[in-house]
Formats: C-alpha cells, sequence, structure tokens
C-alpha cells in the first residue's frame, strides 16, 4: 500500500514521525510509543513535566461532582488495559478514558487493523475491542488509585466478542461489577463499528433495558453512553430522551463514523483498507452538529463530552462554547506527539 502525502509536524516528534513512525505500521508505531508514555508515569518525570505547564485554575471544570484539572481528556482506545494512565495523565491530559474494556479478554481482529490517511490526519481503524478483559484491567486500575496524584479516570465498557448481542445486557453488567468501583466515570460504549452487531445496541427497545440494568449496578458511579456519529439525528435525541428517563448522566458524542466523506479523493487506497471507524478532522463536523443538537435537548447538569476531529486549543474551545462540558480526542496525539495536551493547556490558558 502505497503511503500518502507526509504530514506537516513540526518539531523533534515531527522528524520522528517522518523517518520512523510513518514508515512502520501504526499499531507498532502504538506499542513502541507504550514504553516511553509509561515513563512519563514514573514521578519525578511527572514532576518535570508538571513544570513545563500548569493549568490555569480557570481551566479546571467540576462536573458531576468531579474535579478535572482541565477539560481536554484523551478518548478510549488508547489506554485500553489501564497500562498507561498515570504517564498520560502527567503528559498533561485532565481525564483518561480507559477502555474499551470486555467482560472477558479478547484479542480483537486479525491485522492489520489500524491505517494512517496521513493527508487527512486521519485514522481508519478495525481494532475490535482487543484488551485484557475486566478483571485484568481492574487490577491495574486498583494500583494507579493507590498511588499518589490519581488522575481522573473514566472507564469505558463494551460487550464481548463471543457474547450474543441477545445476552449483552449480563455481560455488560458483569463488566460494571468488575470496574465501576474504579472508575470516576463510567461509560457503556454501543458505537464502536467493529465488533458485530453493537452499534445494533443503539435501537432504543435493545438500549434502554442494557442502559438501566448497568444503571442499576454502577449505583453512585456517573454513568455516560458514548454514540456514534452516523446516528440519524432522531436517534440521537431518542436516546437523549432515554438518558433523562434513566437517570443517565451523560453523553459521549461521538465514536468513529463508518462514512468515507470527508476523506481526500484517494478512493483506491481507502477501499483497500477496508471496513472499520474514521476518526479525525472527517469526523469534526458530524461531532460537533450531535453535541449542538444533544445540548439544546439536554440542559446542564446534563453532561456532555464532545469527541471527534478535535486537534487545537481554538477546537476544544469551540465545543465548550458549544454546550460540551469536557472534550476529549485521540487521533491528534498520533500525529501531534506527546506534547499535544501540554500544547492544548497553553492555548486555553492563553485564552483565559
Ligand atoms: C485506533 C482507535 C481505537 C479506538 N478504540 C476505541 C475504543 O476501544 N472504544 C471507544 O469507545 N472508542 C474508541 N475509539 C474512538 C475514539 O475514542 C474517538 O471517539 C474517535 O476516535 C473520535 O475522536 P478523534 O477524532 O479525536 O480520534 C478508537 C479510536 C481509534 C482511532
Amino acid at each position: 500500500m502505497t503511503q500518502d502525502a507526509p504530514a506537516k509536524i513540526p518539531g523533534f516528534y515531527g522528524f520522528l514521525f517522518r523517518s520512523l513512525f510513518s514508515r512502520i505500521d501504526p499499531e507498532r508505531a502504538h506499542h513502541l510509543a507504550m514504553p516511553v508514555i509509561r515513563l512519563a508515569g514514573w514521578p519525578l518525570v511527572g514532576l518535570i513535566l508538571a513544570r513545563t505547564v500548569r493549568p490555569h485554575t480557570d481551566l479546571a471544570a467540576r462536573v458531576l461532582d468531579i474535579s478535572f484539572p482541565t477539560p481536554f481528556g484523551l478518548a478510549a482506545g488508547f489506554d485500553k488495559n489501564a497500562t498507561m494512565t498515570r504517564g498520560l495523565a502527567n503528559l498533561g491530559f485532565g481525564h483518561v478514558e480507559v477502555g474499551t474494556v470486555t467482560a472477558l479478554p479478547q484479542a480483537g481482529n486479525p491485522r492489520p487493523r489500524l491505517f494512517r490517511l496521513i493527508s487527512d490526519r486521519s485514522l481508519i481503524n478495525r481494532m475490535g475491542f482487543n484488551n485484557d478483559g475486566a478483571a485484568t484491567v481492574a487490577k491495574r486500575l486498583r494500583r494507579v488509585r493507590r498511588g499518589p496524584n490519581v488522575p481522573v479516570i473514566g472507564v469505558n465498557i463494551g460487550k464481548s466478542r463471543v457474547v450474543d448481542v441477545a445476552d449483552a445486557v449480563g455481560d455488560y453488567v458483569a463488566s460494571t461489577k468488575i470496574l465501576a468501583p474504579l472508575a470516576d466515570y463510567l461509560v457503556v460504549n454501543v458505537s464502536s463499528p467493529n465488533t458485530p452487531g453493537l452499534r445494533g445496541l443503539q435501537e432504543i427497545d435493545l438500549l434502554e433495558p442494557l442502559v438501566r440494568a448497568v444503571f442499576d449496578e454502577c449505583r453512585s458511579v456517573p454513568l455516560f453512553v458514548k454514540i456514534a456519529p452516523d446516528v440519524t439525528n432522531d436517534q440521537a435525541l431518542r436516546i437523549a430522551d432515554m438518558c433523562e428517563r434513566i437517570g443517565v448522566a451523560g453523553i459521549v458524542a461521538t465514536n468513529t463514523t463508518v462514512s468515507r466523506a470527508g476523506l481526500s479523493p484517494n478512493t483506491a487506497r481507502v477501499e483497500a483498507m477496508g471496513d472499520g471507524g474514521v476518526s479525525g478532522p472527517p469526523v469534526a463536523r458530524r461531532s460537533i452538529e450531535v453535541l449542538r443538537l444533544l445540548r439544546a435537548r439536554l440542559p446542564k447538569p446534563f453532561a456532555l463530552i464532545s469527541v471527534g476531529g478535535v486537534e487545537t486549543a481554538t477546537h476544544v474551545r469551540e465545543r465548550l462554547d458549544a454546550g460540551a462540558d469536557l472534550v476529549q480526542g485521540y487521533t491528534g496525539f498520533v500525529y501531534a506527539g506527546p506534547g499535544w495536551a501540554r500544547r492544548i493547556t497553553r492555548g486555553l490558558n492563553d485564552a483565559v
């Protein structure tokens, strides 16, 4: 598969990206970065990093009685197994959403399953919830929680692949029992395009009993539902109304899209990558649209986490102004590197 145009990424990370990361399989690059991110979790490294930028106190967000040092956090999928949580927080993310975690450990889809569209600063993935399973992730979260400076941690749960959609409720509840006590907030993910039948759970007649069961199990831990950008406006509003009925704390909008609209016209290359969800700038417009739609329907204190195509402090500010309580990103991290979250904090500081 031919590479597309190299991204114009400045600085040392840009050099590293062009000369190394962009030449190797994206999932391998992710694994190469993991020990470096873990190193950032060491207390001394954390102290040094903390000196490079301090979030302005006005950036601190209090959402659902949780204090976030900044409104910008890392979206689900990067720290699937809670192996880098502290390092990611030290790199400047105001919260880290761990997962998606499933009740049973699973390998995910066959590789290759992650692709770069560099000229669009976008990714296509069909990872399929590769993760170590709820029990193992819980052990790691317990360790993080025992340490100093515990970051704000969301835990995102999904359906185990071997479990039938008809039995999804029990599977999600099993994960909830294990993980909710270790989470500042819990997310029911029904929007990833890479687990067969999963997005069908966004239909209200299936979603309502599922969310009710998880809600009853997670008690005082705030519960979110994560939705796809591909839901219709009507569907998004039905989900919003359902969340309000049940007492769900918030919605995370949005996941990746199955649409190939908005990508540079290199159809053959995109087709060769196959199925999967697109992330990065091509999702931004729909992500903001869904945010505005939901905020118009659900006034605060209902919480909205906006995610999809966020790359800069200006983008974060735009989402906050459109009614988001918190903002997340993933793909921007891949293209901008380890200084990304701190750069965003600096940009937000400047605008305070
Ligand atoms: C490689 C990859 C893996 C992802 N895995 C998950 C996941 O396990 N669970 C989930 O809810 N979202 C997952 N996402 C979606 C992101 O959390 C986010 O919703 C989406 O990428 C849009 O944000 P972005 O444009 O900033 O990347 C994944 C995204 C990528 C790129």
